[in-house]
């Protein structure tokens, strides 16, 4: 797929969202709006269920539209969240309208064509884009990013991974279900879960994707090892994933135990980690203060913390840590506002504002 239009630099963009009313979709909104974006134009577009609904942008109403196979026209960005069927469907149709597209989905993650992209990681492979650009998943960027950093200095050899994972994560309508199941367990009243299969209230159980029953692995893990290998361009990296779902709203957390080429003190992952962009150390033994989803909530940097020899390999080359980030921001709108920012055409425009 090869973008049909050249869009001339410094020309004002013109930009859709699609999903804009789900969890995702709200964060964008948000981030183009915070981070200054240059949109001239902004097209909000989702289900035939929400047209017609409004959305503030800059202080402006802007009409919810019902996605359909001209919502592209002379649009330069689109931003998509509305899962893999609805990109599969029509993020080829806005590059063939002249379109650069992001997408949240897993829909073309793994395509060799596509770039995958941590900014932090590995942005230059944006320009490599054949007209889609594809966001990794969302545990994948909160758990992987801050490794990053240290596997530029002490090369990785394994990473062994248990996630704790937000409702959020499910988008809006496991948030809901979460709240819902939390009132009626509080109220003594029975509850029937409608989106997950397992009561949601004071538990936690493995991740709600499929799982392959020759590997014992679901999905959710299966993302966690090819995509990280794909972003980190490291294909044979070992990765030993869990993935957890947790009765927490918002931002994904992860313990990580990570062995390194070289012996390595925590000390000098923790230096690593405090230079690092996009990460905030938050590692307070005294005070027993290390990452949470509650403090990673709304904010665009992954904390990081716990940092401490793994006691478990005596040869010095394993650390131990845990992180937090905020799966809607940085696992998803934040890091593909992030990507779009980096093409030539938002920084033409960027710098003609
Ligand atoms: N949540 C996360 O942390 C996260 C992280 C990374 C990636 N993602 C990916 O981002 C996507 C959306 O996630 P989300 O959490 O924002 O989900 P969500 O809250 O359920 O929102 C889904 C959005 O997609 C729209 N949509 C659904 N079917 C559609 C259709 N046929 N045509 C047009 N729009 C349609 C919905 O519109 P209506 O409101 O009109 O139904 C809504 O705007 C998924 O692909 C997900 O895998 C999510």
């Amino acid at each position: 797929m090869q973008p049909s239009t050249q869009q001339a630099p410094g020309r004002p963009l013109s930009v859709a969202i699609v999903g804009a009313t789900g969890a995702v979709g709200a964060e964008f909104i948000g981030c183009l709006e915070r981070r200054n974006f240059p949109v001239s134009r902004l097209r909000l577009l989702a289900s035939p269920r929400s047209a017609g609904k409004r959305t503030a942008f800059r202080g402006q109403e802007i009409a919810i539209e019902a996605l359909n196979e001209r919502s592209f026209e002379g649009i330069d960005i689109a931003l998509f969240s509305a899962g893999s069927g609805v990109s599969k469907l029509y993020a080829p149709l806005a590059v063939r309208a002249g379109a650069t597209v992001v997408d949240n989905s897993s829909a073309f993650r793994m395509d060799p064509d596509v770039p995958l992209v941590i900014p932090e990681v590995n942005a230059e492979a944006i320009a490599r884009h054949r007209g889609i650009i594809a966001n990794p998943n969302c545990v994948v960027i909160v758990a992987m990013a801050p490794l990053w950093p240290l596997h530029q200095v002490n090369p990785i050899r394994r990473i062994v991974l248990a996630s704790y994972q937000a409702a959020s994560g499910g988008g809006a309508a496991m948030m809901e279900e979460l709240q819902q199941a939390t009132k009626a367990y509080l109220a003594e009243r029975p509850f029937a879960p409608k989106v997950l299969k397992h009561d949601y209230a004071f538990n936690l159980f493995s991740h709600n994707t499929k799982v392959d029953f020759a590997t014992g692995y679901n999905e959710e893990e299966t993302k966690v090892v090819n995509e990280t290998r794909k972003i980190f361009g490291e294909p044979s990296l070992h990765i030993s994933p869990t993935c957890i779902r947790v009765p927490v709203l918002r931002a994904h957390a992860a313990a990580l135990t990570v062995e390194c080429e070289r012996p390595i003190a925590p000390e000098e992952v923790r230096a690593i980690m405090s230079k690092a962009p996009g990460l905030r150390v938050v590692d307070d033994r005294i005070n027993n203060h290390f990452p949470m989803p509650k403090e990673a909530s709304g904010q665009d940097d992954i904390l990081v913390g716990r940092i401490r020899r793994d006691i478990g390999d005596p040869s010095g080359r394993t650390v131990a840590l845990f992180v937090a980030g905020d799966q809607l921001l940085k696992g998803a709108a934040l890091n593909a506002v992030q990507i779009a920012e980096r093409l030539p055409t938002v920084r033409g425009a960027a710098a003609a504002a």
